[in-house]
């Protein structure tokens, strides 16, 4: 795909993400204003907004009418109450996120941990409300995204991953902690972004595995930048993962396998992209470049 076609394409759907983001949550001023506040400050604090733009690209690839921005907000929503649970002291203890301060520096410990709390029902709330004309597709995008955050998936790999490397180092719990922290969370918006666009079961799997690869090569690169780049870049701190003992591709497999596993990730992706019914070109040129990304 043409790069300056693409770049076009991409900003165009980082807008629609940011205004849907901004309109569709609650104004800092909301009572309680301290909480809503600190809700605000992490959700416009940035990130490359790479969840809500997959699930809108996901959803016009399938029917270019199609709107995803409640299920890409609720995708936001998810996405910035995981970091700010993950920067707090008791997790991965990370002062900075998204080039500013961490949540709970900004505000405070308490006020961090409850605007995650109350980002995580708002995703839902806007999934029930966002779709409620067509109950089927929003009972299916309510509980695609309850099983992807929930106990067996981001909870249960941000629990496996605080147990580090001390608690085993295995490939086995390796993928599970890739798969639930972080694939599945990157997989959910192919998969909500295709039931959105109409696409037929056979595709909405074929989203669903593209998604699972692109979002494991995606922690893979996480991983390798934390060794790699410098934070000012990143916007987040680096060296993190050895300081806090982390069991991660690089450190297990080494630098070089992991990046071999990052192509052979991207490749299948998209072949799951391209074996489906969709307009994919798009969205095959963002799961090779969060590949190569830099930060
Ligand atoms: C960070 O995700 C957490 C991981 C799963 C590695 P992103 O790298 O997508 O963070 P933002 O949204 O751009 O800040
Ligand atoms: C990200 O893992 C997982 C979640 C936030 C759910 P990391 O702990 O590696 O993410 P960063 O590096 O802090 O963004
Ligand atoms: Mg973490
Ligand atoms: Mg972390
Ligand atoms: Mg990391």
């Amino acid at each position: 795909m043409d790069a300056s076609l693409f770049q076009s394409r991409h900003e165009a759907l980082i807008q629609q993400a940011e205004s849907a983001l901004r309109r569709l949550t609650p104004s800092a001023e909301t009572r309680p204003a301290r909480l809503h506040a600190a809700m605000r400050y992490s959700l416009e604090a940035g990130g490359k907004r790479l969840r809500p733009v997959l699930c809108l690209a996901a959803a016009v690839a399938f029917n270019p009418e199609a709107n995803a921005e409640h299920a890409a907000t609720a995708l936001e929503c998810i996405h910035t109450y995981s970091l700010i649970h993950d920067d707090l002291p008791c997790m991965d203890n990370s002062d900075l996120r998204r080039g500013r301060p961490s949540c709970h520096k900004a505000f405070d410990e308490a006020t961090a941990l409850l605007a995650g709390d109350a980002l995580q029902p708002l995703a839902f709330e806007l999934l029930a409300y966002g779709y409620a004309a067509q109950p089927a597709l929003a009972t299916a995008l309510i509980a695609e995204l309850a099983q992807t955050a929930g106990s067996t998936l981001l909870v249960g790999g941000q629990t496996e991953d605080m147990g580090g490397l001390a608690a085993g180092a295995d490939a086995e719990r390796l993928e599970f902690i890739l798969l639930g922290k972080t694939a599945a969370m990157l997989s959910a918006p192919f998969a909500m972004g295709a039931m959105i666009g109409g696409a037929s079961p056979v595709d909405v799997e074929h989203f669903r595995q593209a998604g699972r690869a692109a979002g494991i090569a995606f922690q893979l690169v996480d991983d390798l930048l934390d060794l790699t780049a410098d934070a000012a870049q990143l916007g987040k701190p680096v060296g993190a993962d050895a300081q806090n003992g982390k069991f991660t591709y690089a450190r297990f497999h080494g630098v070089e396998a992991a990046r071999q596993r990052i192509q052979a990730l991207t490749e299948e992706a998209s072949g799951h992209l391209q074996a489906s019914n969709a307009d994919s070109t798009f969205i095959c040129e963002l799961v090779r470049r969060m590949a190569a990304r830099k930060h």
